[in-house]
């Protein structure tokens, strides 16, 4: 009942693990999927190693958190290790879905990567959409419909085995339309959106300071949510591939409003932090209820249905 295919890739249940909360090593990646996850999104890396940013890197507010890593990353060949014991079924027998989130400055960097990895995961999603990247990384490449254009394009071209790419968009853009229809022209089998809002501020009031080491990072959490619902619907109205809704989920309500928004499937970030992860299994028993209730006998059939 839950089962949904997005790009010919067939997840157990439409509830993926979002990238950058808890991926960077296999065994909390396999932890989640144990603990009932269609699928997961790694952390994104790069080819190189990079230390990301000094602490404090997460700050609370109302409605969420601020976040600033820095795209923290150990390289893509150190990475490749994990990404080689990531277990391919779960318990019960069932296939797990692995996505590794990639990021670079240009799209001879991605197309790298791409080629690094493809034979490891069953998707890859690029990350052209962080909000405090450093220069020419992450929103700066997301935000430009040319360079997303370019970066899509040499990913695609450099897969072999027809490994799906998906581009994950920034809401952080004056037309989002322009720029997911930008990617779905370069050949993106699919969209994620959407990447943390902003970016955002918390300043402490006894230090007179920003707290952040960075001063400023992005929103997630439940006070984006109406943000990405907003977003996944145009982009369901303007574009012909798959969407892969995120912000601000925290309860199987949410995740039906995502998908009748127009998103396939959907992933799950900062509530983790808060629910912890049996948040998946607590989810998929009341999506099924939810279902049943409503006379829904697939996924499929509620997708885009607030479009119709
Ligand atoms: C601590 C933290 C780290 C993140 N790191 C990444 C990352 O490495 N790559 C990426 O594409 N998105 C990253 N994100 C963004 C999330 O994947 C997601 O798009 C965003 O947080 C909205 O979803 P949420 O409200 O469920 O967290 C990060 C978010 C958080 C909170």
């Amino acid at each position: 009942m839950l089962k949904t295919e997005l790009c010919g890739i067939k997840f157990q249940n439409p509830l993926i693990l979002a990238a950058g909360v808890m991926g960077s090593t296999a065994s909390s990646l396999n932890w989640i999927l144990e603990s009932g996850a269609g699928g997961v999104v790694t952390k994104s890396f790069s080819i190189n190693p990079n230390k990301g940013y000094k602490n404090p890197t997460t700050v609370a507010v109302k409605g969420g958190i601020i976040n600033a890593i820095g795209l923290s990353s150990p390289g893509v060949k150190k990475f490749k290790s994990e990404l080689k014991l990531i277990n391919k079924k779960n318990m019960n027998g069932d296939e797990n879905i692995a996505i590794a989130s990639i990021y670079g400055s240009n799209s001879d960097e991605f197309a790298y990567m791409v080629n690094e990895i493809e034979s490891l995961v069953d998707m890859i999603e690029l990350n052209v959409s962080c909000p405090h990247a450093m220069t020419g990384c992450g929103a700066a490449i997301g935000q430009d419909s040319d360079l997303t254009y370019e970066v899509v394009k040499a990913s695609k071209k450099a897969t072999s085995s027809n490994t799906p790419i998906i581009a994950k968009l920034t809401p952080n853009v004056t037309d989002l339309i322009q720029i997911a229809k930008s990617a779905e022209k370069a050949g993106a089998d699919a969209i994620t959106l959407i990447n943390s809002v902003g970016p955002g501020m918390k300043i402490d009031i006894n230090a007179g300071t920003p707290i952040l080491s960075n001063k400023f990072g992005g929103m997630s959490g439940p006070a984006i949510k109406p943000i990405a619902i907003r977003c996944v619907y145009d982009a369901y109205t303007n574009c012909n591939i798959p969407i892969i809704g995120v912000g601000g989920i925290s309860n199987y309500e949410d995740v039906v409003e995502f998908l009748y928004a127009g998103a396939s499937a959907v992933q799950i970030g900062t509530s983790i932090m808060y629910e912890g992860i049996d948040i998946f299994s607590k989810i998929k028993d009341k999506l099924k209820f939810f279902m049943k209730e409503n006379d829904f006998k697939s996924i499929d059939e509620m997708i885009g249905y607030a479009n119709k």
